[in-house]
């Protein structure tokens, strides 16, 4: 294990490791990409991703078992997810055999910071994919590198499985019909100002509604929202400005597993008194149960702000339980890195 880690205290912050998988789309191919000793890149100043925004990224995370084994959560999902955001801002798609051989050799290069078992600690990939070489028109690069680095990270939000406070925000993070359901900087450049108002409140993060109507809920910070109706059900926004959060996709098919109705639909910020918990879930969130919603001034309090609702807890418990090889996987979730 790498020294001189305080592995129960981490915080999502970034940690140097031995390297990242550096690979490059030139002339209409990717190479086979390798591994780089190195975390800076040297890209021409007047790069796409730099002045035009040309970049998209993925968020994942290896989970070391309590046998040792090393194990990845759907990160095909995450490849098919990266090609489709590529797409949306003319960038080359990336093989998912390219994508996923990046991601296990950039986890097996750097696999004593891979946290120990039972420490809540858990080591982020992130694989991104950014616009590079000489250009000054607004146009696509010449070329791409694909990158995957990773760094050991703990909770995402101070406390990790403690209630969250949060208040909507008047501005939007995407438009209507505007990049919202691609992991592309663009959204997060447009979500830093708006966090930072929630932040000074004292709020752990913002809630954006539909930019169009600014009436549903659609995601809270960089996580996708979830709510339990108070008959038991599982709900969650669906809305083309949003990203379709694979950690989302599995709530939904794990609820419906243990025999809850399932579904994703419009949740109204005016109706808050339908549901008995609510959630925001992503692979950095994991689920960080929502204590308070603050809209125009109205606090709303779902189960509780200091307790965690019981359909939340079993949720947390069944999808940590799966991604961290406790329970089994009836889904073929887990991938295991070898
Ligand atoms: N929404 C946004 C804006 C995100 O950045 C993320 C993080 O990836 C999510 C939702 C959650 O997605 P996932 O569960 O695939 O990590
Ligand atoms: C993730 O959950 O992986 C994210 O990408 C969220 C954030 C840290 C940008």
């Amino acid at each position: 294990m790498a020294k001189n880690i305080d592995w129960n205290n981490l915080g999502f912050g970034y940690v140097k490791t031995n390297g990242m998988f550096v690979a490059t789309w030139k002339d209409g191919s990717w190479d086979e990409g390798a591994i780089v000793e190195d975390d800076m890149l040297s890209v021409h100043a007047s790069s796409t991703s730099l002045h035009y925004g040309q970049q998209c990224f993925e968020g994942m995370k290896a989970y070391r078992a309590k046998d040792g084994r090393l194990l990845l959560f759907r990160p095909k999902d995450n490849a098919r997810r990266m090609s489709q955001s590529a797409e949306r801002i003319l960038m080359p798609a990336i093989p998912e055999e390219l994508f996923v051989k990046g991601v296990e050799q950039a986890v097996k290069f750097n696999e004593e910071f891979v946290p120990p078992y039972g420490t809540g600690g858990t080591l982020y990939i992130r694989p991104m994919m950014i616009g590079v070489g000489a250009n000054l028109g607004v146009k696509a690069a010449p070329e791409f590198l694909f990158v995957v680095f990773v760094s050991p990270v703990g909770a995402y939000f101070k406390g990790g499985m403690s209630p969250i406070a949060i208040v909507t925000t008047e501005y939007d993070r995407a438009a209507p019909m505007g990049t919202g359901a691609a992991k592309v900087g663009g959204n997060y450049a447009a979500s830093l100002y708006l966090h930072s108002l929630a932040a000074k409140e004292g709020f752990a993060d913002c809630v954006y509604l539909d930019p169009k109507t600014h009436t549903k809920i659609e995601e809270v910070g960089a996580a996708n929202f979830f709510a339990i109706t108070k008959d038991g059900a599982f709900v969650t926004p669906e809305s083309p400005s949003i990203l379709g959060s694979i950690t989302k996709y599995s709530l939904l098919e794990l609820a419906r597993h243990l025999g809850m109705e399932a579904k994703e639909t419009d949740v109204y910020i005016d109706k808050l008194d339908e549901y008995a918990e609510a959630g925001a879930c992503g692979t950095a969130a994991v689920i960080s149960p929502i204590g308070s919603l603050t809209h125009n001034g109205n606090k709303h309090v779902f189960f509780s702000e200091t307790e965690v609702g019981p359909v939340t807890k079993k949720l947390y418990e069944q999808l940590t339980g799966i991604q961290l090889g406790d329970l089994e996987d009836p889904f073929g979730w887990v991938h295991e890195v070898k």
